[in-house]
């Protein structure tokens, strides 16, 4: 493990530790999980066809487990389970379509999943977009960025609880081991994983339980972006809390993916990203903690946490707490307000 000092140190400077250079000077105090097989685990990974959700598709497939992949285009969707069948050689990678900016299209996607997958034990919440520079309303009347960004993730684990929770116990607790070399594999843990997939962007922002589904007069595309990955840990924070109290084998948790050379990033700065490219993390660099997560007994203990490079991190800067801060009561109305809009 790398000295918590140093952790410290180079999480501060921000741009030392998010980008490709925290993730190479961390990277040898990683614990391997490169023998892990996930043979017997059933996932669910949202934003499959790009980016940091593919990397993180691939990587579960290579391991053996079965993963549906959930997208919104169906060549981008085909050729992604294609690609992913034949780089791991595991046949089965499935393909959802859903657009889910539509809360009735992730209904109709968390209906389609429970008739089809008797066990999920792990959901990513990855599908996010950077907002438009033009305000845009769904048609059922939500500002994209905050339907696809968090509303959606709060209305596909709230359907998807259950069969989390009924499939915990379910769980290799020793994963097959295929190669010799490695040591014994430690056990994964009866615990199923929801994991979504926020942006340290949020360091700089406050909750505002006003700016839950801006309108056009307010619309800000900074502001509303992280506002909906703050609303996402709120979320998370509020579904975790709930989980511990009722005694049940699912964690949820969020991780910060770095800067990473993907949509996240090469959409709002193409011109930057250029030149900053070798700066820049790798999908598979932005995916590793997910990975971590889902193979590693040691995070099964986390829970209600912000992780990033294998470790639970403040949510908030420490120079810039003061400012960012909420209070529960904001973290309630959030949470309120998601789930009135979810039922759109
Ligand atoms: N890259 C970074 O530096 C960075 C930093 C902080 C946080 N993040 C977060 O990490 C996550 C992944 O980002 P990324 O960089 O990998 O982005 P990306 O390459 O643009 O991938 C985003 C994925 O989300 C999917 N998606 C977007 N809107 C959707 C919708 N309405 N319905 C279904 N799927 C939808 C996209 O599908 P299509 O292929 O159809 O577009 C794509 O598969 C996002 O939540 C992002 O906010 C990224």
């Amino acid at each position: 493990m790398i000295p918590a000092w140093l952790d410290w140190v180079l999480d501060s400077t921000v741009i030392f530790s998010w980008t490709s250079i925290g993730y190479y000077i961390r990277r040898p105090f990683f614990e391997k999980t490169s023998g892990v097989r996930l043979d017997n685990v059933t996932a669910v990974v949202t934003g499959a066809t790009s980016g940091i959700g593919q990397a993180t598709a691939r990587e579960l497939g290579a391991r053996g487990a079965t993963v549906v992949a959930i997208g919104r285009d169906p060549t981008r969707l085909e050729s992604t389970v294609a690609e992913i069948v034949r780089k791991t050689g595991n046949p089965r990678i499935r393909g959802e379509l859903a657009d889910l900016s539509s809360m009735e299209e992730t209904r109709r996607l968390a209906t389609r999943l429970l008739r089809d997958h008797p066990q999920i034990h792990v959901l990513v919440n990855d599908a996010g977009i950077i907002p438009p520079a033009v305000h845009q309303y769904t048609s059922e009347g939500i500002e994209l960025t905050t339907a696809t960004n968090l509303v959606a993730p709060y209305l596909l684990t709230t359907l998807l609880l259950p069969r989390l929770r009924e499939s915990s116990s379910s769980l290799p607790t020793h994963p097959t081991q295929p190669d010799p070399a490695v040591p014994q594999a430690p056990p994964l843990g009866e615990v199923s994983r929801v994991i979504n997939v926020t942006s340290g962007a949020v360091w700089g922002h406050r909750l505002d339980i006003d700016y839950m589904n801006p309108s056009p007069l307010v619309y800000n595309t900074k502001k509303v972006y992280c506002n909906s990955k703050r609303g996402l840990i709120a979320m998370t924070e509020h579904f975790a809390a709930r989980e511990m109290q009722n005694g049940s084998n699912v964690t949820l948790n969020t991780v910060h993916p770095g800067l990473v050379y993907s949509g996240g990033f090469t959409n709002i700065f193409p011109w930057l990203s250029i030149f900053v490219a070798p700066l820049l993390r790798s999908p598979e660099q932005g995916a590793d903690t997910i990975i971590w997560m889902i193979c590693s007994p040691e995070a099964a203990a986390f829970n209600g946490q912000m992780l990033f490079d294998r470790r639970p991190r403040p949510t908030h800067h420490f120079l810039l707490r003061r400012a960012t801060q909420g209070t529960a009561h904001d973290v309630a109305m959030c949470v309120d307000e998601v789930e009135r809009l979810s039922h759109a």
